[in-house]
């Protein structure tokens, strides 16, 4: 009997973004990677699950209508089309990579898709939104935990919520579990939720889920 061997194909696009020495760098793995990034994720080599569980857990979350979402890093849109199939919902999304925002636009579910560096302050108004979605974009080479969870939970509303992905091996190490204490110490949110869950489940890798609720 042969032996059974599991190839994992490495999506060469992911692997270089993740090892983006810069913002400028990062933007241009995604602006070149924009028009196969769809497929070439959900090819069962990748089999990228994220984004349904960041919409299922936020579906759950919610009364499903009249709810203002910020999708924070949309990319092409997978976490929007998501929601938009179980509900009546406002979404806006940001992102730093124009070409990855031009496919999300042609979702057709987004109001408002704006350029956006993360790793900044936001442009945006105290308790404008519901809910914050980030799926995807706490990972290697690409946004830290600060200061985009602290302004996360500055533009939702209190008993609003922030659902996110982090890449589990970066979760500790990248001070991700860090801030969202220090945030709960200093009153500001409360950990509804923290499940590890299967990110892209071809490639075998693992997010941490976290479901934030603001408090303060
Ligand atoms: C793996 S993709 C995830 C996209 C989408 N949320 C999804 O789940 O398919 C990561 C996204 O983060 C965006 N990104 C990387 N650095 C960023 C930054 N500094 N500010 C905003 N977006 C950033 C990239 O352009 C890309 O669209």
């Amino acid at each position: 009997m042969s032996a059974q061997v599991k190839v994992i194909t490495e999506n060469t696009h992911l692997a270089g973004a993740r090892g983006a020495h810069s913002k400028e760098d990062c933007m241009k793995f995604y602006d070149e990677w924009a028009a196969s990034y769809n497929s070439d994720l959900s090819d069962a080599s990748q089999n990228y699950v994220a984004p349904i569980h960041v919409a299922q857990a936020a579906l759950r979350s919610s009364n499903h209508n009249n709810v203002a979402i910020l999708d924070a890093g949309c990319g092409t849109g997978l976490v929007g089309e998501a929601l938009a199939k179980g509900g009546t919902m406002t979404i806006d999304g940001l992102d730093l990579s124009p070409a990855m925002l031009k496919v999300a636009e042609q979702t057709g579910v987004y109001r408002k898709l704006t350029i956006c560096d993360l790793t900044q302050p936001i442009d945006i108004p105290d308790e404008t939104y519901d809910m914050v979605t980030c799926c995807g974009t706490f990972t290697r080479g690409h946004v830290g935990p600060d200061p985009a969870l602290r302004e996360f939970v500055r533009v939702i509303k209190k008993g609003g919520l922030i659902i996110a992905t982090i890449l589990d091996e970066i979760w500790q190490p990248g001070g991700y579990q860090a801030e969202v204490e220090k945030l709960g110490a200093e009153g500001l949110v409360k950990v509804a939720s923290v499940e590890l869950k299967d990110y892209r489940k071809g490639a075998g890798d693992k997010a941490t889920l976290i479901i934030l609720e603001r408090t303060g």
